[in-house]
């Protein structure tokens, strides 16, 4: 079993897209099982993505479980939205940003398409923190962090803040 770090803000291994998993080998099931090892010791954790995780050339997964107990895990290879609607605009946070949590606009509701660990493909329709949830670990795995979409002023705003938790 391996912890993974997990890549702080503004490391820019951030920016790294996943790669589509073709084949789900003994590589890709290792690492999904390292996923949720680092997922379920870090705290306050909901779900990581693999770009946002210290290895080289991380595929396209995601791993989620909120759940109370951290008895529900998900596992979503290569997950891609089909279909959206609605919108919300909620406080959102990240491991890779910590203390820092802002509002950011996402769909209310998405068609997810994904295969399972196992291969089988899978679709399902998520809404509320599961659908942010979604989106937020997809756009890591495009590369994209939640505050990426803030303003220009907000983002200004964040990024001091991160500088002065850090001097
Ligand atoms: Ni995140």
């Amino acid at each position: 079993m391996t912890v993974f770090k997990i890549l702080q803000y503004p490391d820019p291994r951030l920016q790294r897209k996943g790669r589509h998993v073709i084949e789900i080998d003994d590589r890709i099931r290792e690492i999904i099982k390292n996923m949720f090892e680092t997922h379920y010791s870090s705290e306050n954790c909901a779900a990581l993505a693999a770009t946002q995780l210290d290895m080289p050339d991380p595929p396209y997964i995601t791993v989620i479980d909120f759940s109370d107990k951290k008895n529900e895990p998900i596992c979503l290879i290569n997950g891609e939205i089909t279909d959206h609607s609605g919108e919300m605009y909620e406080d959102e946070g990240c491991m890779s940003v910590r203390g820092i949590y802002e509002k950011v606009k996402r769909f209310s509701t998405v068609s997810v398409r994904a295969l399972d660990e196992s291969g089988k493909t899978i679709t399902f329709t998520a809404t509320g923190f599961m659908a942010k949830c979604i989106q937020h670990e997809l756009d890591h795995l495009n590369g994209r962090i939640f505050i990426d979409k803030l303003s220009a002023f907000k983002r200004l705003r964040v990024d001091r803040k991160i500088q002065k938790t850090r001097a």
